[in-house]
């Protein structure tokens, strides 16, 4: 008994860490909706141009552009500040979020 009372807690340990740190695909539309969709529409599509489209971009470009814009490597008025104020949790979850929005 005693047994398996550790292994039930070890399963739980680890399912709980795994969910935690896996990107949060509700939280990213969350900060996408009250931070980005101003400008990249929530469902963002080529005809609200100037703003690049970013439904259904690539997870792992989105979290690139959006880090090179936190660090200043890629130079914009505008993404620079705002992907200033991003955790790299935010990011994950937004690109996340992103990635699996249709076009
Ligand atoms: C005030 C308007 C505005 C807001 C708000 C905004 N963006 Fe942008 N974003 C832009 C503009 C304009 C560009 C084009 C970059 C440039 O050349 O200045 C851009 C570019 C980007 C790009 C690069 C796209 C590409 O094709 O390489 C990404 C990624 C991006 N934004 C993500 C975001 C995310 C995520 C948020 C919310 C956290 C956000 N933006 C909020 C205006 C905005």
């Amino acid at each position: 008994m005693k047994t398996l009372s550790y292994f039930l807690a070890v399963a739980c340990t680890l399912s709980f860490s795994t969910a935690s740190q896996a990107a949060s695909i509700y939280a990213g539309k969350t900060k996408a909706a009250a931070v980005c969709a101003q400008c990249h529409g929530v469902r963002s599509t080529s005809a609200e141009a100037p703003f690049p489209p970013l439904a259904g971009r690539d997870d792992e470009y989105l979290q690139s552009a959006l880090k090179q814009y936190r660090d200043k490597t890629r130079v914009s008025d505008i993404m620079n500040n705002i992907a200033g104020s991003l955790s790299d949790r935010d990011i994950n979850n937004i690109a996340a979020y992103y990635s699996r929005l249709k076009p």
